[in-house]
């Protein structure tokens, strides 16, 4: 296993290094990397996170040039402004495929499409365009474990399994990628992000829709929303609303002989005494960026983990979003 710094990596042979699968870093989540036209290394991509097969992945591209490649050439207008506005950084767009794409990153064969996002930091374009085709990359976690942050997350995970994880400090947003698309017609928000719904119905000025959850009613447009996710291995406690101390005070008398991690944002603590607090953060931003790594710090050292939720404004949506799938109870 070798570590290798981004601006070195972009002086490595890199044809020869992605014949296999590669930890890659974004402004979001470090990704476990495949070029789209290779079909091995997309299929060990998701032999290596144990990821369900009906589960499509994210494109990376450099450039305008690398997407006009890909998709199909009737863009709709909505995501002309969406990326004028936002692009590159952490938004994901549905588009219609031309069709000479890996099934293994294209959503339900039948829908015929494909999620792609634009990274924002310049190496990583820069490693993107010196490969020459795009990249895709699912969060370089073991499925259904929290994302990774920062490089040893994704060591801690997926260890011997992969060569290369080339290295660009702590992710800067800390939460995955905004997930949009139009489809048939109806502007849908499928995995809330740092892109805010707020900040795309100021864009399109109009109200979107929020599908964030698979149910059984629907044919599932978003596949990786009917796994579990982001969970740690012991449980995880959700306080909602303002009455979040109370709650947890109350709660706490059944786990008073357990380490308990805490996690919050605000001051004054809940009157629990607790083993770990991993965060009391000032803002909503910084709290959105320590949930995984905080997730998976007190995983290490307690036996449950208390949450305080947020309200589902701005960033908080994509806060509650994750912090809901990685609980098993939740309070309200
Ligand atoms: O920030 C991110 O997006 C990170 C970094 C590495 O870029 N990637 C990431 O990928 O979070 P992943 O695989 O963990 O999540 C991709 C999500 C899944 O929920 C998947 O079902 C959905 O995007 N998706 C992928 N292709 C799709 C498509 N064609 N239609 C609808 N949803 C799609
Ligand atoms: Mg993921």
């Amino acid at each position: 296993m070798k570590i290798i710094n981004i601006r070195d990596a972009l002086n490595e042979n890199l044809d020869e290094m992605f014949k296999n699968p590669v930890v890659i870093p974004t402004e979001t989540v470090y990704g476990l990397a495949a070029k789209i036209d290779s079909e091995n290394a997309l299929n060990k991509i998701f032999e290596i996170k144990g990821r369900p097969k009906d589960n499509p992945l994210i494109i990376h591209i450099s450039s305008y040039e690398m997407l006009y490649n890909i998709v199909d050439n009737d863009i709709p207008e909505e995501y002309k402004a969406l990326m004028d506005k936002f692009w590159p950084g952490p938004l994901t767009l549905i588009f219609k495929s031309k069709g000479i794409i890996s099934s293994s990153v294209k959503g339900s064969s039948s829908s015929n499409t494909i999620a792609v996002r634009m990274p924002k930091s310049k190496l990583l374009r820069s490693l993107i365009e010196k490969i020459g085709v795009p990249l895709a990359a699912p969060s370089a976690n073991t499925s259904g474990k929290p994302s990774p942050t920062c490089i040893q997350h994704a060591i801690d995970d997926l260890n011997d399994k992969v060569e290369y994880y080339i290295d660009d400090g702590p992710c800067s947003l800390g939460l995955e990628s905004t997930v949009f698309g139009v489809i048939d017609s109806k502007p849908l928000l499928l995995r809330p992000g740092f892109v805010t719904k707020e900040n795309i119905e100021d864009i399109l000025k109009c109200e979107i829709i929020v599908k964030t959850k698979a149910n059984s009613f629907e044919p599932n447009i978003c596949p990786g929303q009917k796994y579990r996710h982001y969970s740690p291995s012991i449980p995880v406690i959700l306080f909602k609303g303002n009455k979040w101390a109370q709650n947890m005070e109350k709660e706490y008398s059944k786990y008073s002989d357990k380490k308990i991690g805490l996690m919050c944002i605000s001051s004054p603590d809940p009157k629990i005494l607790y083993f770990r607090k991993f965060f009391n953060g000032k803002c909503i931003k910084e709290y959105a960026n320590a949930i995984f790594a905080g997730l998976r710090e007190l995983d290490k050292e307690c036996d449950v983990i208390f949450v305080q939720g947020v309200s589902l404004e701005n960033e908080g949506m994509a806060i509650m979003d994750r912090l809901e799938k990685a609980s098993s109870i939740i309070f309200d």
